[in-house]
């Protein structure tokens, strides 16, 4: 039996974009709740919030200034319980978004730090008299300096976000009580910020020159040097272990590390030998997929010999950092369903981020306006640049709000201006639209997910693939069921012994005695013969 953290489907919510129930153009708790049937309905099992805790918001809630406390414009502590509650309330899971490894630097804890080198938090954070080399997750050097303390604090993502020193064990014990307070009133899991910064090399020794430029969602070195001292340190796979037991003290428990590192490396997070560090973490490469077979068999491949069954890999295309898959498809919508297809099929938990079942595209959006943070350090460089190296630099662009229906606002609020642009598509791409076509992403996504939930073998059964096929078709079996997915839009047939199809993508795939003919980007589930269990 596999715990439910390994059968589950996961579907992000960025708060700020989802929902708008009070009219302020920000999305808001009780946003989400009013939307949790939606999600019900579509069949998702748990929902992963991006953080809403209290905050400046200059990073839009990766920036947290009070853990125990609900930032004013998402709600209040009564929203977040009553989140929890209604969540479960619909036999479904909440995740929230811990961040681990920074605060904001208007955290009461941060604010004492800096304010002299004999507070009683002044080990908090991380504080030299000199910086050494290392850059920055976002560019540039991550040292900083405070006038206060004459000294510079280390900060991995943005300037206003300070590392906490995890080697005070202050530091750890109050992080551990923090996981702790929420698992307490009910949470199910969580997903894990930039996990892999959280340990950095204690002697602070200088990276090594590396001829990487820039940082790829698999490998975070870039700007000319290697992260092996400010990343993926032995405390770090440790940590992974000890929040597992911690975690542990609850239930079954998610926990699903952010890591940006090779695969061999990601690995670590969730267990050396058994899974008995992080229950998932994310494998980012596939954010830059290419949309063919090959592609996705050698991804496949690479995945299934680092993540063997008792692990569980993760399947992403999409999230708030990084190009939509719509986009990378070209906005073409054969292409999503059968990328759709893959994600749940494959063995490991699908994660869908908002917007990506109705095929929510990005936005174009200047980098001079940006309210991210990141786009206004890079105003000075052409953006085609950016482009071209598959960068995401604006994410204001895969952060604009969900598209509910045609009216006003998509009907996300009913504010005069919504906090970012709605997308000008949004009166054809809409949840109320797409609900009506039979055919649509979003009816696609509700036959995949129930098609999953009600087929053991789509969860729990091993994976091999299925020789022969011809070229640009995907071909694989899940237990009792083979899976096949032609990424060529011209159609194609193959032989292969069955008893009966369980699933048929676009309904123009043909089942012949034996043979099947797959329609340009159709895909089908079939039984094998000695299936006991096969439908038709
Ligand atoms: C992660 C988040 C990103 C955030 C950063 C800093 O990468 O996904 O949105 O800005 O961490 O916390
Ligand atoms: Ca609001």
């Amino acid at each position: 039996m596999l715990p439910w953290y390994h059968k589950t489907t996961i579907y992000q919510i960025y708060p700020r974009s989802f929902m708008d129930s009070n009219g302020d153009g920000i999305g808001d708790l009780q946003g989400v709740i009013q939307k949790l049937d939606y999600l019900r309905d579509l069949g998702f099992e748990t929902i992963w919030v991006s953080p809403f805790f209290a905050s400046p918001q200059q990073d839009f809630g990766y920036d947290v200034s009070d853990y125990l406390s609900i930032a004013p414009e998402f709600g209040n502590m009564d929203d977040a319980l009553q989140l929890i509650e209604e969540t479960h309330r619909r036999g479904m899971r909440i995740v929230f978004d811990l961040v681990l490894d920074h605060t904001s630097d208007q955290h009461p804890w941060f604010l004492e730090s800096r304010s002299s080198r004999g507070n009683p938090k002044a080990d908090w954070y991380l504080w030299k008299d000199k910086p050494n080399n290392w850059h920055s997750m976002t560019g540039g050097s991550g040292w900083h300096y405070a006038e206060e303390r004459g000294q510079f604090y280390w900060a991995s993502f943005l300037p206003f976000q300070p590392d906490l020193n995890w080697r005070n064990p202050e530091v750890k014990q109050t992080m551990f009580d923090t996981a702790r307070f929420w698992l307490s009133k009910g949470v199910d899991g969580y997903r894990l910020d930039i996990f892999n910064t959280i340990y950095k090399d204690a002697g602070f020794r200088d990276n090594p020159f590396s001829w990487k430029l820039v940082p790829t969602p698999d490998d975070t070195s870039g700007y000319f040097q290697k992260t092996v001292h400010s990343q993926d340190q032995p405390e770090s796979f440790e940590l992974a272990r000890e929040f597992r037991k911690l975690t542990g003290e609850f239930g079954e428990v998610l926990t699903i590390g952010e890591v940006a590192a090779r695969r061999g490396v990601l690995r670590r997070y969730a267990g050396e030998v058994v899974n008995d560090g992080l229950t998932l973490v994310f494998d980012f490469e596939m954010l830059q997929f290419k949309f063919r077979a090959e592609y996705f068999r050698a991804l496949v491949e690479k995945i299934e010999a680092h993540f063997p069954p008792p692990f569980m890999p993760v399947y992403v295309f999409c999230n708030l950092d990084k190009r939509r898959s719509f986009h990378r498809l070209g906005n073409d919508l054969q292409k999503a369903k059968i990328l759709a297809m893959l994600q749940f099929t494959a063995r490991g938990v699908p994660c869908v981020y908002y917007g990506e079942e109705i095929g929510m595209t990005n936005l174009k959006l200047p980098f001079k306006t940006a309210l991210d943070p990141i786009p206004r350090k890079y105003t000075f460089a052409p953006r085609f640049i950016f482009d071209w190296l598959d960068v995401t630099v604006n994410r204001d662009e895969v952060r604009t709000p969900m598209q509910w229906d045609g009216t006003r606002n998509a009907g996300f609020s009913s504010a005069e201006k919504t906090w970012l642009p709605v997308h000008p598509n949004y009166a054809e791409v809409n949840v109320e639209n797409e609900t009506r076509d039979e055919d649509s992403l979003l009816n696609t996504f509700k036959r995949l997910l129930k098609f999953r939930r009600e087929n053991e073998a789509m969860q729990a059964g091993s994976l091999e693939f299925l020789g022969g096929l011809p070229p640009n078709v995907l071909g694989f079996t899940r237990g009792s069921r083979a899976v096949l997915l032609n990424f060529d839009e011209r159609e194609k047939e193959l032989q292969i012994e069955f008893s009966g199809c369980v699933f048929k993508l676009t309904g123009r795939e043909e089942i012949k005695e034996k043979a099947v003919r797959l329609n340009g980007f159709g895909g089908v589930v079939l039984s094998s013969k000695d299936d006991p269990f096969s439908a038709q």
